[in-house]
């Protein structure tokens, strides 16, 4: 009876709050993946690049910054989803790792990046205790929500993806949005300190999308062949700065007191990407 209880509750607590958290392993192979993935864009291609350069670290990170607390996590149903959550997570590092050697492979210097990133990470569990850490894991999984709803609804940006990579940031992009609220009711039910959420927000703000222009503003401009495409990088330009201003509203939202990552209704979304990638 305790156990029909627990399943149950588990059920419903799928259905109301984090729906549908699979892990899965889907497998990659980049062999003939072009340079310029993105529609022979090099921007386009290089600012997904540069965002991948950074997955591998930053999802541990994450994975981390769950695990310090989680025991402190007394909801059955969230204590699932914390198991869920860091299951996809490890498959997106290993995924992402497989991505930024086909980089290294086409002539990219990744490897002083990565060595980077995974420096300044360090730095931050050394730094910063268990709320703040769990804060920014809250901030940067906003971040992927937003960009990944963004991704999976527009069509004109998704199909332009080579198909030996559109299925590693489709599958990235939709269990991002399953998971999406995760680490932020963990953050909720262990602090619930506001203050901190919003001001973290701020700070990964300038790191994240400073961090992120720089990269690819780096490998634009050390690649010979793609640096001077302007009619290209306008293109880009143009699409990302459709995409900033979709997107301003809703990465606002977080500063909003009563802010929950789910009022950003991804139910039928997620739905028709895992019909669509999974059949499932
Ligand atoms: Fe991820
Ligand atoms: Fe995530």
């Amino acid at each position: 009876m305790q156990n029909t209880i627990e399943k149950l509750d588990l059920q419903a607590a799928h259905h109301t709050r984090h729906p549908h958290i699979t892990v899965r392993r889907p497998e990659f192979n980049f062999n003939q993946l072009p340079k310029y993935y993105f529609n022979d864009n090099p921007l386009m291609s290089h600012l997904l690049t540069a965002l991948s350069l950074t997955f591998p670290t930053g999802e541990r990170f994450f994975v981390h910054s769950v695990r310090n607390v989680r025991d402190q996590v007394k909801s059955k149903s969230l204590q699932a989803d914390v198991s869920a959550f860091i299951g996809q997570e490890a498959m997106h590092s290993h995924a992402h790792e497989g991505f930024n050697d086909f980089a290294q492979r086409i002539g990219l210097n990744v490897q002083p990046v990565l060595d980077n990133e995974a420096k300044n990470t360090e730095r931050l569990k050394e730094i910063l205790n268990h709320k703040q850490q769990l804060a920014i894991t809250c901030a940067l999984e906003h971040f992927t929500a937003i960009i990944a709803q963004y991704l999976l609804e527009h069509e004109e940006l998704h199909s332009q993806l080579h198909p030996d990579v559109a299925q590693l940031w489709l599958w990235h992009a939709l269990e991002e949005t399953e998971h999406k609220a995760v680490a932020f009711d963990v953050y909720k039910e262990v602090f619930n300190d506001e203050a901190v959420r919003k001001q973290i927000m701020r700070i990964v703000t300038t790191s994240f999308l400073s961090r992120i222009s720089f990269l690819t503003i780096k490998l634009v401009i050390t690649d010979k062949k793609g640096r001077t495409q302007w009619k290209q990088h306008w293109q880009a330009l143009q699409k990302l700065s459709d995409a900033v201003k979709a997107l301003l509203p809703v990465y606002l939202d977080y500063y909003k007191t009563d802010f929950h990552p789910n009022q950003h209704d991804s139910t039928a979304l997620t739905d028709e990407w895992r019909g669509v990638l999974f059949a499932n």
